[in-house]
């Protein structure tokens, strides 16, 4: 596995290996790899010639009081993580390299970003649609693969690579779970014990909206009550928000179907967790 760090030298790196008519797949992640992140790449791994991951805290998808500072790392863990995975090149840039003095351009993704996360991490996709156009721009893939953790960060980059004609194919992949169902995340380390426990009432709630939606449950009224008193259990849990969407264009919904997307976000202590299901989906 080669580890680039310089922007130049990858997208040269890059571009001459598409000269060869390589198939190049990409994962962009902040680090900190988890079985989530492993899934993409494994599938990447199969989708394309050559397999590229990148590792980059990208410091203007962060609020000012959010957690930029204290991110977990582990690039030890990462490397190998990585050559598990069969990762050919790993891309590792600075901050300063992808924000060099004078840096002044951004991509807002404007509806598909407002609800949601983007009400309460006002800029927040403005920077990962930022650096997602960068990453593609410097790795030129021909496909990317994201999770559907982020669903709306999906959302968003499906969004954009139409809009801006990227060429780039856009492969979603399913949350990846620990056993007793909480969705993998880097944040998670930020958990105490009792914290952990407190956060599988995420994963209760879902899989109590969609017992009720398979038992023919369609009112969005009955099914918030519904998992919001499931939350509601855990005094430790903040609810930031707990929506139905449509799964396209996260517009409001007022009836639940096959389309309809629960997305939650919440504080457990100075953790905030994500996690979402589409209801006539699979797990
Ligand atoms: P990060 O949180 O590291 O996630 C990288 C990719 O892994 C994203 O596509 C995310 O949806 C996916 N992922 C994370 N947890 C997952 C899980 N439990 N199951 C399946 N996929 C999972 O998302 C980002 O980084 C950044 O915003 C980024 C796109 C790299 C831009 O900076």
């Amino acid at each position: 596995m080669k580890i680039i760090n310089n922007i130049q030298e990858m997208q040269s790196t890059a571009l001459s290996y598409r000269r060869e008519g390589r198939r190049l797949a990409f994962v962009p992640t902040m680090g900190y790899l988890h079985e989530g992140h492993a899934s993409l790449l494994r599938e990447g791994r199969r989708r394309g010639d050559l397999l590229l991951l990148s590792i980059f805290v990208n410091p203007i998808q962060f609020g000012q009081n959010e957690d930029l500072g204290r991110y977990p790392r582990n690039m030890e863990r990462d490397r190998s993580v990585a050559a598990d995975c069969g990762v050919d090149i790993l891309f590792n840039p600075d901050a300063g390299g992808m924000y060099p003095e004078g840096f002044q351009t951004g991509v807002t993704v404007r509806q598909i970003s407002l609800p949601l996360c983007g009400a309460s991490r006002p800029g927040h996709f403005d920077g990962v649609a930022t650096v997602v156009t960068k990453l593609f721009n410097i790795v030129q893939p021909d496909v990317a693969l994201f999770g559907r953790k982020d669903f709306q960060q999906l959302a968003l980059i499906r969004r954009m690579t139409t809009d801006l004609n990227l060429p780039v194919e856009i492969i979603a992949m399913p949350i990846v779970r620990e056993p007793d169902g909480l969705a993998m995340s880097s944040r998670n380390a930020y958990l105490t014990a009792d914290e952990r426990e407190s956060a599988l009432c995420l994963f209760r709630a879902i899989s109590r909206v969609r017992d009720l939606f398979a038992s023919g449950e369609r009112s969005i009224k009955a099914l918030l009550h519904e998992a919001s008193a499931i939350i509601e259990l855990e005094p430790s849990v903040q609810i930031e928000y707990l929506e139905f969407r449509d799964a396209v264009l996260l517009k409001d919904v007022q009836v639940a179907d096959s389309i309809t997307l629960l997305a939650m976000a919440v504080k457990i202590g100075s953790t905030r967790l994500i996690d979402n299901t589409v209801l006539g989906e699979e797990l």
